[in-house]
């Protein structure tokens, strides 16, 4: 932290305390970076609910001809691959992975790379870009905000165990794939109550009930079925608050006076990616909310979200809310 900067919150320390406290503690709020994850973008499953018992009963989904039980779709160590020819043939480590440690990145990611709210989409990222993630996660300069959760140990595993071949093997894979649009944006009112399911994924509670979107995003699986059987070819559906797409513009194309920096400074143009720094277009809302917090609290960090702590460091959680939105909302 520079001596500005220090300064700045000395000064803004100072104020608070001349304020009634009623009023200053509701202006820190409102105006300060958020202090805890939140746990709508950082869905979290205790460990000891179980998925649902095998049925032997061979599941399906539209336009595949393969069949796969839930013991089949299950297993981290060999992918359930609906579709072979919407994918380059797997090298062995996103297919299989190595037991006991390092799981199958294809069963996380998919084998198109699209991946899930609750972890990333790796197709199209820069070859240099995944690996160095991945040896920032192994060197603990990448960490969750909340580590605790299953699938961020899991990845913590892959990254710890995998050796650098197979790592190479693996960017190589997902970055000449093409990341496709995945995510849906809508600004509404209204969202059905949620709740995290097996798989660590935000969805829709059974019933009907709907309740206020309130501040802040909820992210769910376009079909719950078809996701729950992880099929690469349906994506997710981003409720955002009303006027969140708009405020996102202004922030990510202009900074709004200093707030932030313009993402396509360093993001490219239409925030594809600009040579190593990665595309943000289009990506899952709930990973974007993940990595701004989690760069701006000191959790994520590295050569590369250096450049990043000056876009984050006045952000409130509204301001993030905003940002996701509207870059979720750009075609990838
Ligand atoms: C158990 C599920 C799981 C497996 C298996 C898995 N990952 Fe991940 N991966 C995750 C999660 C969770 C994250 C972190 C998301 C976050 O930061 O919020 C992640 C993040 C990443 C990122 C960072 C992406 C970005 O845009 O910065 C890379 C790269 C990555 N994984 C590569 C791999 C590779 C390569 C493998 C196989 C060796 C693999 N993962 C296996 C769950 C998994
Ligand atoms: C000064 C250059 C710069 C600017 C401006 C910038 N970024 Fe970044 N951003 C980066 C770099 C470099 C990374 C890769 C971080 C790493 O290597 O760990 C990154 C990473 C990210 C990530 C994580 C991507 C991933 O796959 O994990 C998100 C999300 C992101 N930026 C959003 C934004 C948004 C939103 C804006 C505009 C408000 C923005 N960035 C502006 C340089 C920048």
């Amino acid at each position: 932290m520079n001596a500005t900067k220090i300064l700045s919150l000395a000064a803004a320390a100072g104020m608070c305390a001349l304020l009634p406290s009623g009023v200053a503690s509701a202006q820190t709020q409102a105006q300060t970076p958020p202090q805890t994850p939140p746990p709508w973008a950082y869905p979290f499953l205790d460990p000891s609910v179980q998925p649902p018992p095998d049925d032997g009963i061979k599941r399906t989904i539209p336009g595949s001809s393969a069949s796969f039980t839930l013991t089949d779709i299950s297993d981290v160590f060999n992918v359930h691959d609906w579709f072979p020819d919407d994918h380059p043939p797997m090298p062995q480590v996103v297919a299989h992975g190595r037991p006991p440690e390092v799981r199958a990145c294809g069963v996380c990611h998919l084998p198109n790379g699209q991946g899930r709210p609750e972890n990333a989409g790796l197709a199209g990222l820069p070859v240099s870009y995944i690996v160095q993630q991945v040896a920032d996660i192994k060197s603990g300069r990448r960490r969750s905000s909340v580590p605790e959760a299953g699938p961020q140990l899991r990845m913590l595993a892959s990254a710890t165990h995998a050796t650098d071949e197979e790592i190479q093997a693996a960017a190589r894979y997902f970055s000449q794939q093409t990341y496709r649009p995945w995510i849906r944006v809508v600004e509404t009112e209204m969202v059905p109550k949620t709740e995290v399911i097996v798989g660590t994924v935000w969805a829709p509670s059974p019933g009907t009930s709907m309740e206020p979107i309130g501040r802040r995003i909820v992210e769910i699986p376009e079909d719950l079925g078809r996701a729950e059987l992880h099929d690469p070819r349906i994506g997710f559906v981003a409720y955002v608050p009303v006027g969140s797409i708009k405020r996102g513009e202004t922030l990510a194309t202009t900074g709004d006076s200093g707030r932030t920096v313009p993402c396509n400074t360093c993001h490219g143009p239409r925030m594809n990616g600009l040579a190593e720094v990665p595309p943000i277009a289009g990506r899952s809302t709930s990973y974007i909310i993940r990595q701004l917090y989690d760069i701006q609290s000191g959790t994520r960090t590295g050569a590369g979200a250096e450049l990043m702590k000056p876009v984050v460091a006045k952000l409130t959680m509204d301001d993030m809310i905003a940002l996701a939105a509207f870059v979720a909302s750009r075609t990838p």
